[in-house]
């Protein structure tokens, strides 16, 4: 858990978990065999799905996979996740891991398909829990939906260690986002889901239920609080002006010297006040009704009723 891990001053506080991802990158910063990270963006939702590998052993991690979806028409699609399979085939890879750095409200998670081509293990955060009580109720689901993260095979606790092949990993608790965000870093590769965004465009919003800005402050600090050469790898890129293609991979240097929101000297209370403001002018994301009842069972589509088919509710006047 992070109780406390800053002060008022800003300052990061001792942290056994932080420090632990700090010394593993450190460890693996530059190395030959580092891990071999290629990332897939889908333009329809501004998602960056990536695959990480272990040049020795040849195993791989898919984090953040996505399903195509049409709300017109309520379609389900495979060719992002496709694009994905095509691509872990051709370079011979045997996937390890599914992970999902949170319940995402702005796609559909695709793991359950690629799990099923590939094999591998579905993980996410232990705080899953929460949010599957929290929308469970929202929309109103029965007792045939398990809300004890039995969904996945493997919910992370805040300073949890796994492997990729030969390379070291470490899950670190970032809520604030969601209360469940997690971050995963493998070997000099973080995969930091919605916390940080590239610099010129700033953070995550924090205004879901069980979101919280100052919790994503303190999340984002203690990112920051890693080596400045380790790699970020973000699940969103919505542009930037001047900027002329999506990106979705930085350092911890680069955001600590121009993160728009966070960049180094920004105290806790002037962050909570700008994410407070923007937040209240922003749109709930289009796809955030489908998401979350679909990724909250893992990726799993809702059961289908009597008719045999499948349904997305929305509830009306709640959100
Ligand atoms: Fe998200």
């Amino acid at each position: 858990m992070i109780a406390d891990p800053v002060s008022p001053s800003g300052a990061v506080a001792a942290d056994p978990a932080r420090d632990a991802a700090a010394r593993q990158v450190a460890a693996w910063s530059g190395r030959p065999d580092a891990p071999v990270v290629r990332s897939f963006f889908d333009r329809a939702t501004f998602t960056a799905t990536h695959v990480v590998h272990d040049p020795a052993t040849r195993q791989a991690a898919v984090v953040d996979s996505v399903l195509d979806y049409d709300p017109a028409s309520g379609r389900t699609g495979h060719l992002s996740a496709l694009a994905v399979l095509d691509y872990l085939r051709a370079e011979g890879l045997q996937v390890a891991w599914h992970l999902e750095t949170h319940v995402h409200a702005d796609h559909l998670s695709a793991a359950p398909w690629l799990q099923h081509q590939t094999g591998g293990a579905l993980a996410i955060g232990a705080e899953i829990v929460r949010v599957q009580q929290v929308f469970g109720k929202i929309f109103n689901e029965g007792t045939e939906f398990a809300r004890d993260g039995s969904q996945f095979d493997r919910l992370f606790t805040d300073g949890e260690t796994f492997r990729l092949g030969a390379i070291d990993a470490i899950a670190l608790h970032v809520p604030g986002h969601t209360p469940a965000d997690m971050a995963f870093v493998i070997g000099d590769a973080a995969f930091i889901g919605d916390t940080l965004f590239m610099p010129d465009y700033g953070t995550a919003r924090a205004d879901f239920p069980g979101g919280d800005a100052r919790m994503l402050y303190r999340s984002t600090r203690r990112l920051l609080s890693l080596p400045d050469a380790t790699r970020l790898f973000l699940c969103h890129d919505y542009g930037a002006p001047g900027r002329p293609d999506f990106a979705w991979e930085t350092t911890v240097g680069a955001e600590r010297a121009g993160n728009i929101h966070v960049h180094d000297g920004v105290a806790e209370d002037s962050f909570v006040a700008m994410r407070t403001t923007r937040d209240a002018a922003l749109d709930l994301p289009r796809l955030i009704m489908p998401s979350v009842q679909v990724n909250m069972r893992g990726g799993h589509l809702p059961p289908p009723e009597s008719n045999g088919t499948r349904y997305i509710k929305i509830p009306l006047d709640t959100l």
